[in-house]
């Protein structure tokens, strides 16, 4: 996934644009580029982070008060210097910076190639900005937002775009088609972004474009088209999110930040959720179509990473309080391998950005066979909620640290709440138990925060393990699924491999991994698996494994078995899920940091994989 920023105002664009990027940077940042148009266009791109550009383009002439900026993430073409947006079509007619896949880039490609069109990159972007020169120069009178409309429409595949025209300085036009794009309004100004993060700040107002909008932008107008050429309907909004949200504080690092913001969130969700006297739960975003989940043949949740992950839990919880089938599936599998899909399936996606390319093809997928859609996601109007048929925000916060913590959480809670409540309108648990189950959720976010108070006691241990090659992660129950959680987040941040695993299954093969080397995570609270965990953790250690614990606070036999431990309050194995990842977050960051990882900005990664 890449970031767009765009400017054009009363101000110096340059500034803004740079500080934009800033603030999309997790989006993906092997390269940097902007544009600024005053009285000629002038492009400085390069390879490397928004701060390489800075250096880059310090001594130049940067000044213009309208301009175009991108921050990649590689799909086409090795992140250097002739891939980095923005990219000149061959001529310099137009300059473009786009997000997304262009499917049918090598047809477009060779036509452009027999038509004399010379390429300088290996990106399919390069293709559309010289298609948008071709239609340009075809015509005699062939406005360039006409060009840009004709190319565009000959491309297959997902673009949000922002385009400039040499012989139209004052002018950016933005366009959209499965990649997100905003239109943020200013007093004296307009700003064009992929999503709030880098605006909220200075913007009154935005407007989501749909899909195929075309907006032409001057300084003083704004025009929103369909790609062919009819007027197209917009909504201006508030933007959902303060900027107080996008500082990082005194937190070194954004994901350290969101992991300590998880007990606030998780209070958040239960107070808008479990009704004032928490005899009951509310989930009103599932309203138009809640009538269909108790009586649902089966439930298939989809999802890719951490998303997944919930998936699972969701599928155990839902399982064992709703007594409703569960099928969980990653998304990148099940758009592929021809699933049998019901009109009577409720197909249930899990994305934090709502923009994950497997996500969104594998929900459309079940929409066509008539399944009823749902989601649970934490980004506003993105492009699975605007697919979905009901669904549910984790009013999680921007998150920006690559390695999602918070929106984790945010997610398992509202799959823990959706299961009290299909549980409880199935007639499954009775008010007594459903109130028990309530109350145990509600204290969730204090025990978060004695988890959290510990952090250094974490740390510590953490620093011990930072030159392991590596890890594995053990777990029952819903415990698995946080052990693979654990797993991912190790692996995310710090580079070191690290393998989650169902703890039953060590005997049927991982035990062989097993040396005074590989630190092995036995997730082992005080629980209905207590006992085979305490087992697990002898055949380890009757192999010299070194051992660290996830265990209930107090639990003496074990701690004197273990040497090294995270404790966790004690629980009721509903919400063991939220406690147990807490200290394996911490462990993984503060592993991390030891190493001096880029923490929040990991090799290879982007916060939302937009293509496949
Ligand atoms: C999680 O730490 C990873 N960054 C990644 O696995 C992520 O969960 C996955 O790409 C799904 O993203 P989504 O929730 O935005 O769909």
């Amino acid at each position: 996934m890449c970031g767009i920023i765009g400017y054009i105002g009363n101000n110096n664009a340059y500034s803004i644009l740079i500080q934009g990027l800033k603030k999309l940077e997790y989006r993906g940042y092997d390269s940097a580029g902007i544009a600024l148009s005053n009285g000629n266009i002038k492009v400085f791109k390069c390879q490397g982070k928004v701060a390489d550009l800075e250096v880059y383009s310090s001594n130049q002439d940067i000044s213009g008060k309208a301009g175009i900026g991108h921050t990649r993430w590689a799909t086409h073409g090795e992140p250097d210097d002739k891939n980095a947006h923005p990219h000149s079509s061959m001529e310099g007619d137009f300059i473009l910076v786009h997000n997304g896949i262009i499917e049918n880039f090598a047809e477009l490609k060779a036509d452009l190639l027999k038509n004399g069109f010379l390429f300088k990159s290996d990106t399919d972007s390069e293709v559309i900005v010289n298609l948008m020169e071709y239609y340009y120069r075809q015509g005699k009178s062939t406005s360039s937002e006409t060009a840009v409309r004709l190319a565009l429409s000959k491309t297959k595949g997902n673009f949000a775009v922002a385009v400039m025209c040499k012989n139209d300085k004052d002018q950016i036009i933005a366009a959209r088609r499965g990649s997100p794009l905003v239109i943020g309004i200013a007093s004296d100004a307009y700003f064009i972004s992929s999503d709030v993060s880098p605006v909220v700040n200075q913007i009154n107002s935005l407007i989501y474009l749909n899909e195929n909008d075309v907006a032409i932008i001057t300084k003083g107008s704004l025009t929103i088209k369909t790609l062919e050429n009819a007027p197209a309907p917009f909504k201006i909004s508030q933007s959902e999110i303060t900027g107080l949200e996008l500082e990082k504080g005194n937190f070194e690092h954004w994901m350290l930040k969101e992991i300590f913001e998880q007990p606030k969130i998780i209070s958040d969700i239960l107070h808008d959720r479990i009704v004032h006297d928490q005899t009951g739960i509310r989930l009103d975003g599932l309203n138009s179509v809640y009538s269909k989940l108790p009586e649902a043949s089966r439930i298939i949740i989809i999802g890719c990473g951490t998303s997944w992950h919930a998936a699972l839990i969701g599928e155990y919880l839902i399982e064992e309080y709703a007594r409703i089938p569960v099928e969980v599936e990653y998304a990148s599998e099940f758009r592929y391998r021809n699933p049998i899909l019901k009109p009577t399936d409720i197909v249930l996606a899990i994305s934090q950005s709502g923009e994950t390319a497997d996500t969104i093809a594998a929900l459309q997928m079940a929409k066509n066979s008539g399944a009823t859609i749902l989601g649970i996601c934490n980004v506003f109007a993105s492009s699975i909620v605007r697919l979905t048929d009901a669904g549910l925000f984790t009013h999680a916060g921007i998150e920006i640290g690559v390695a999602s913590t918070k929106a984790f959480t945010a997610q398992v809670t509202l799959l823990t709440l959706l299961a009290i409540k299909l549980g409880m309108d199935r007639g499954i648990l009775s008010a007594e138990v459903s109130q028990k189950l309530i109350q145990e959720l509600i204290q969730v976010p204090a025990k978060i925060n004695s988890i959290l108070d510990n952090h250094l006691d974490i740390r510590i241990i953490a620093e011990k393990y930072k030159s392991s090659v590596n890890a594995l992660f053990l777990g029952r129950g819903t415990l698995f699924p946080v052990a693979l959680e654990g797993a991912l987040k190790l692996k995310e941040i710090s580079y070191i491999h690290a393998e989650g695993y169902a703890a039953g299954e060590m005997k049927h093969g991982p035990i062989a991994l097993v040396d005074n080397k590989i630190p092995i995570i036995v997730i082992a609270p005080k629980d209905m698996n207590y006992l085979k965990s305490v087992n697990n953790i002898h055949e380890i250690q009757a192999r010299k494994g070194k051992i660290i614990g996830v265990i209930t606070k107090g639990d003496t036999d074990l701690s004197s078995l273990i040497t090294d431990n995270f404790e966790i309050p004690e629980a009721d194995p509903l919400v063991t899920p939220l406690l147990a990842i807490i200290p394996l977050q911490l462990f993984s960051y503060y592993v991390a940091s030891a190493l001096g990882c880029d923490i929040d900005q990991p090799r290879n990664l982007a916060k939302s994989v937009t293509v496949e």
